[in-house]
C-alpha cells in the first residue's frame, strides 16, 4: 500500500467515524423551543428588574415583558400596563405544562409585582392583569391569599359599572372625544366577575357580567357579525353616541384582534352562563373570520381585515392565537362543528409553528413574531408582542388536553 493509499483509506476511516457519530437530524421539538425561549424571557426580565432596584430607580418598576419594537429593543413595562398579566401567565402554563418547579417559582415571582393593580381603579383591564396571573396561578395551587387578591380585584372592577348603560366603563383617557366608552376587549374582563361569583356566592359580580356582555350583543355588531371596536354611550340615558374605532383602520372596518377578542369573549360568556345568544354570536364570528375574502390562505389575519393595502400590510398574529385558543374551547361545545373548528384551530398552530416562531434564542424569549398592537399609531407594527404568546401557550395547553381526551 503506498502512501497515497494509506491517507485516503485515513481519510476514509475519519469521514465514517464522523459521520457515524453525528448527532441523527434532531426533530424540531416544539415544547423545547417554548422552554428554551421563556428561559431567556425570565432571565432578561429578572436583569432588568435587579438593574432598576439597584440603581434605587425612584420610577415607577417595570416588571413584565410586553413587545420588541421596531427598532429591536425590549420593551418592559410596569404593573398598570394592560399586558403586564401575561408574561407571569406564560410561566404559569409552563408550570401547567411541565410540573417543573423552576417554572413555579418564576412564576410566583414574576405574579407578585401585579399584586398591586388590585386598587387600580382607572382601567377596566383588570381580567388581563389578575385573571392572567392570580388567576391561573390560584387554578394551578389554590394559594387563599392569589384568591384574596382576586376578590379585590374584582371588587375594583365593578366600580366601573354605571346602572343608566349597563355596562362597565372601559376607558377614562380621550374624554373630548367619548363620555362612556366600552370596547369590544372589555368582554375579556368579564371572566374574572364569573370567577368572582363562582369563588363567593355573591350573584353581584355574574349580573354585571352578564349585563355588560347582553349590551355588547346589542350594541357592537354589525349585521354580518363582525364589530365596532368603540361604543360611546351617555352615561345618564345609556343611549349610543358614537360607534368609533381607536386601533381599527376605520370606524367601519373590522379591526382584526377586536373581532378575536368579541370571539373569545362570547365563547368564554357561553361557558360561564349557557345562553345559547352566546354561542350563536360566536359562532357568527368564526364565519365572519373564516369565509371573509382577505383572510389569507394561512388563516393568519392581517391587522384589519378592510386595511386599505391588502396584500402589503402587516398581520396580527395576536388574533390568530386569541382565536385559535378560542376555537378549541369551542369546538368542545358543539356537535356539527365540532371537526371544523378543531381543524381550522389545528391549521393556525401549524401555520404559526412553521412561519411564525422568533428565530431559537432571538426576541428576547418571546416565541412569535409578526403581531400588531397598534397600526394606526404607527406603534408595535409587525413585531413580538406578549399576548400573542400568551393565548399560543394557552391554545396547545387547551390542543393537548382535548386530544388527550381523546385517546
Ligand atoms: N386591549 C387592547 C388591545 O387589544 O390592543
Amino acid at each position: 500500500m503506498n502512501l497515497k493509499s494509506i491517507l485516503s483509506l485515513a481519510i476514509t476511516a475519519t469521514l465514517f467515524l464522523f459521520l457515524s457519530c453525528a448527532e441523527p437530524n434532531k426533530k424540531f421539538n416544539i415544547k423545547e423551543f417554548i422552554s428554551h425561549q421563556l428561559r431567556i424571557g425570565v432571565n432578561e426580565a429578572e436583569t432588568r428588574i435587579n438593574d432598576q432596584l439597584a440603581a434605587d430607580d425612584q420610577g415607577e418598576l417595570r416588571v413584565s415583558p410586553r413587545s420588541v419594537s421596531e427598532e429591536g429593543e425590549l420593551n418592559i413595562v410596569p404593573s398598570r400596563d394592560w399586558t403586564s398579566g401575561f408574561f407571569p401567565g406564560n410561566l404559569w402554563y409552563m408550570y401547567e405544562w411541565t410540573g417543573d418547579d423552576f417554572w413555579l417559582e418564576k412564576a410566583k415571582y414574576f405574579t407578585s409585582y401585579i399584586e398591586q393593580e388590585k386598587y387600580n381603579d382607572r382601567t377596566h383591564d383588570m381580567g388581563f392583569k389578575i385573571y392572567c396571573s392570580f388567576g391561573n396561578g390560584y387554578r394551578l395551587i389554590n394559594d387563599p391569599q392569589y384568591r384574596d387578591i382576586m376578590i379585590h380585584s374584582a371588587n375594583t372592577l365593578i366600580t366601573r359599572f354605571n346602572e343608566a348603560v349597563g355596562s362597565l366603563r372601559s376607558w377614562d383617557h380621550n374624554r373630548d372625544k367619548w363620555d362612556f366608552p366600552v370596547i369590544i376587549d372589555n368582554m375579556m374582563n368579564l371572566e374574572l366577575l364569573f370567577w368572582a361569583t363562582r369563588a363567593t356566592g355573591d350573584s353581584t359580580y355574574y349580573d354585571i357580567a352578564v349585563s355588560h356582555a347582553d349590551l355588547t350583543l346589542r350594541e357592537h355588531f354589525r349585521p354580518d357579525a363582525s364589530s365596532y371596536h368603540v361604543i360611546d354611550f351617555n352615561p345618564e340615558t345609556g343611549e349610543v353616541q358614537n360607534r368609533h374605532t381607536h386601533q381599527g383602520y376605520a370606524h367601519e372596518s373590522a379591526w382584526a384582534r377586536g373581532q378575536a377578542w368579541g370571539f373569545y369573549g362570547f365563547v368564554m360568556a357561553y361557558r360561564e352562563t349557557g345562553s345559547k345568544a352566546y354561542l350563536e354570536k360566536a359562532e357568527r364570528i368564526a364565519s365572519f373570520v373564516f369565509e371573509h375574502p382577505n383572510l389569507p390562505a394561512d388563516l393568519i389575519p392581517y391587522w384589519d381585515f378592510n386595511a386599505p393595502g391588502i396584500p402589503d400590510e402587516p398581520r396580527d398574529v395576536s388574533a390568530a392565537t386569541i382565536i385559535a385558543s378560542a376555537l378549541y374551547e369551542l369546538s368542545t361545545m358543539v356537535n356539527e362543528k365540532s371537526g371544523f373548528y378543531k381543524k381550522t384551530a389545528d391549521t393556525i398552530l401549524d401555520n404559526l409553528e412553521a412561519y411564525y416562531l422568533s428565530p431559537e434564542g432571538e426576541n428576547y424569549g418571546f416565541l412569535l413574531t409578526q403581531s400588531t398592537g397598534h397600526a394606526p399609531h404607527g406603534y408595535e407594527r409587525a413585531v413580538p408582542i406578549i399576548y400573542a404568546d400568551y393565548y399560543y401557550l394557552e391554545a396547545l395547553l387547551r390542543k393537548s388536553s382535548i386530544e388527550r381526551g381523546r385517546n
